[in-house]
């Protein structure tokens, strides 16, 4: 709590006025965070001048807070975090959740969260981005990866916070009000449950099939603890999830047993090619999606403003 006001009075020491109290925070995934050129009057400051923030470490995340304005006349304050920090970076909870909790305390209402996604319903496209609705919290199966395990930080907080309200309907409303204005085609937006698991290794097959058989349309990294931290703080969330690439979920295994049977008789079945997804893939289609999400967000906030 005395590290909330070294940070807010650092920042408070560097911000015009007109940018102190951001109304919407965006919090940039993967590739995304070409979303702060929307920024007017924008200023950057890097998380490293910031105490409590964590370094993040993944290639094609940035490292600042970016403090702008979006929408006309004077516009929205808003601020955007350009990378996050992830579990599997070794960052505890509390680290992953503190820039959320900041936004909080710099008075943001509104949570547009992104993030690149795997794809696990075959209907989602590569390059479609999906109104999260629901998440799985999968290592809830597996540990207590939840960031408000432990004593409670802010003993005015409730215990048991629900979720089952916790992806706002105005805001992802607001998306697809959003994706109309701007022409987008219907496939374009699609809305789904997320499931979160902590990487940094991508599925095993079996692991995609698991997902997909108990509702998840993507999976990712990400996103599920900033959720639940901004709801503890009070704010609406939504999320935007850009599918980077499909899982891949076989039908059916490959069974070696098969084809070394069917080569030893002498009438070989052909050998499947074996897929595996790429962090570079994943940064790939970021670049070459992130001007929609960029569009998507920019005029979400412009509706908010008119609102
Ligand atoms: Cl396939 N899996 C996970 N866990 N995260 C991802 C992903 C896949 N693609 C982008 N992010």
């Amino acid at each position: 709590t005395n590290t909330f006001t070294a940070t807010l009075d650092v920042l408070a020491s560097i911000l015009p006025t007109h940018l102190r109290k951001p109304r919407v925070g965006i919090v940039c995934g993967s590739g995304l965070s070409t979303l702060a050129s929307s920024l007017r009057d924008k200023v950057e400051v890097p998380y490293n001048s910031l105490k409590g923030f964590g370094k993040s470490t993944v290639e094609g995340h940035k490292s600042s807070l970016a403090f702008g304005l979006i929408g006309e006349g004077d516009g929205v304050p808003v601020v955007a975090m350009l990378g996050r920090f992830h579990p599997y970076e070794g960052h505890p909870l509390a680290t992953v959740v503190y820039p959320i909790r900041v936004l909080a305390r710099l008075g943001v209402k509104h949570l547009i969260i992104t993030n690149a996604a795997g794809g696990l319903n075959p209907n989602l496209d590569v390059g479609s981005i999906v109104v999260i609705q629901d998440h799985l919290a999968l290592p809830n199966l597996t540990g207590p990866l939840n960031p408000l395990f432990g004593p409670q930080p802010f003993p005015d907080y409730p215990r048991f916070l629900p979720l089952s309200d916790a992806y706002s309907v105005t805001l992802r409303r607001l998306a697809f009000l959003a994706a109309h204005s701007l022409s987008f085609p219907d496939s374009a937006l699609q809305e789904g449950t997320y499931a979160w698991v902590s990487g940094p290794t991508y599925e095993t097959p079996a692991e995609g099939r698991f997902l997909r058989s108990v509702g998840a349309d993507v999976v990712g990294m990400s996103t599920v603890p900033e959720v639940v931290a901004a709801r503890e703080e009070g704010m609406e969330v939504t999320v935007l999830s850009l599918v980077t690439n499909k899982v891949v979920i076989p039908d059916k295994p490959r069974s070696i047993k098969e084809e070394v049977k069917a080569e030893l008789a002498g009438k070989p079945i052909p050998i499947p090619p074996t897929q595996v997804v790429s962090h570079e893939e994943v940064l790939e289609i970021g670049k070459q999606k992130a001007e929609d999400m960029r569009k998507l967000v920019t005029r979400m906030i412009e509706l908010l403003q008119k609102q």
